[in-house]
């Protein structure tokens, strides 16, 4: 071989390495997770690893069809976003690329991990119901929701949020379709009105004894048991909180997860990135960013409304498989006019 051939082959293998850590100098991330404490999040990130982030915020729906548009160009490295079911619906469209790392299988709980994405930080739908209109012991499962004792006393956002679906998934894998859709009429015909606003309105209309009970994700509850305004003091004077289903399946957790992109142009930054976010650090910031409950086990965070909720049985069905029965879910509640 000749100098100049020796002499180009180095330049190139100089200009491909490179290229290689250029492209994993920065990491690209797409995310519908809008919290303050994610600030700290990822410039922790950055101090440790040199890898800068350039953050895309929007909702979920408009970064999927960003991604789906940009295709096999797009700058994408990491989609992260809350709810199974839309993660899955994200993994269906055939973004993610399947990561292999020890890391993340030794610290993220097998159920909370599907082929492709990775949870990150759990939250529990519970019952709230009105103490003074609502005994405790008629709603300590999702099903006593549908018993005709109930009725004109529940309250429900719409039955198309993916938080509700997810709930719906669950239940029909547990319960079967016929008996979920029998169930979802007979919720449907004890509502205090038709369902309207987000989980928030949901208590704040029990507290004011609009309906007596309903639904709602921890996180909701514990930004309300946490304030300091007079207004939301009064709200949880008023309302009890029930763990469903403890002495069944246990109660339904959903997540917030993350996953890489398959055209992603930093795989390296990215699986450091998710790795990262499986970090003890990483885990608090994360869990406590939006009052939830890390995934790594050895991670205890101290958040007050959290601690005084207490202890509970989780069902311990994989998120990843509430994927399968989500459309079906879906499709109950259509038919039983839940929406
Ligand atoms: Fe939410």
């Amino acid at each position: 071989m000749n100098k100049t051939l020796i002499a180009s082959i180095l330049t190139g293998i100089g200009a491909l390495s490179t290229q290689a850590i250029a492209a994993d100098a920065e990491l690209n991330l797409y995310s519908a997770r809008h919290y303050q404490t994610d600030e700290a999040l990822y410039s922790n990130f950055t101090k440790q690893t040199g890898i800068k982030i350039n953050r895309i915020e929007a909702k979920e729906d408009e970064l999927l069809e960003r991604i789906r548009n940009e295709g096999a160009n797009s700058p994408a490295d990491v989609f992260i976003t809350v709810d199974a079911s839309r993660l899955a619906k994200a993994d269906e469209l055939g973004i993610f690329a399947p990561v292999k790392s020890k890391v993340l299988e030794e610290r993220i709980p097998a159920n909370l991990r599907a082929e492709n994405w990775y949870s990150y930080s759990t939250r529990a739908r519970v019952i709230v119901y009105n103490k003074d209109s609502v005994k405790a012991d008629d709603v300590q499962t999702y099903e006593s929701l549908a018993a005709p004792a109930l009725k004109g006393k529940v309250c429900s956002r719409s039955g198309s949020h993916p938080y509700n679906i997810s709930l719906g998934a669950a239940l029909v894998k547990h319960n079967g379709a016929e008996a979920t859709e029998t169930w979802a009429r007979n919720v449907v015909a004890n509502f205090a009105r038709a369902p309207k606003g987000g989980d928030t309105d949901q208590i704040k209309a029990v507290a004011a004894g609009e309906c007596g009970v309903t639904i709602a994700n921890t996180y909701y509850l514990a930004r309300l048991m946490n304030s300091d305004k007079a207004e939301d003091k009064a709200v949880v004077a008023k309302i009890g909180t029930v763990w469903p289903n403890q002495k069944t399946w246990g109660t339904h957790i959903n997540v917030s997860g993350a996953g890489m992109l398959k055209n992603a142009p930093n795989k390296g930054a990215a699986v450091k990135f998710l790795e990262y976010l499986a970090s003890d650090e990483a885990q608090t910031y994360f869990a406590n960013g939006n009052n939830e409950w890390p995934v790594v086990a050895s991670v205890k965070v101290s958040n007050p409304a959290l601690d005084t909720l207490g202890k509970f049985k989780a069902d311990a069905l994989p998120v990843g498989e509430l994927a399968n029965t989500a459309a079906e879910a879906q499709k109950i509640y259509d038919r039983a006019g839940f929406r």
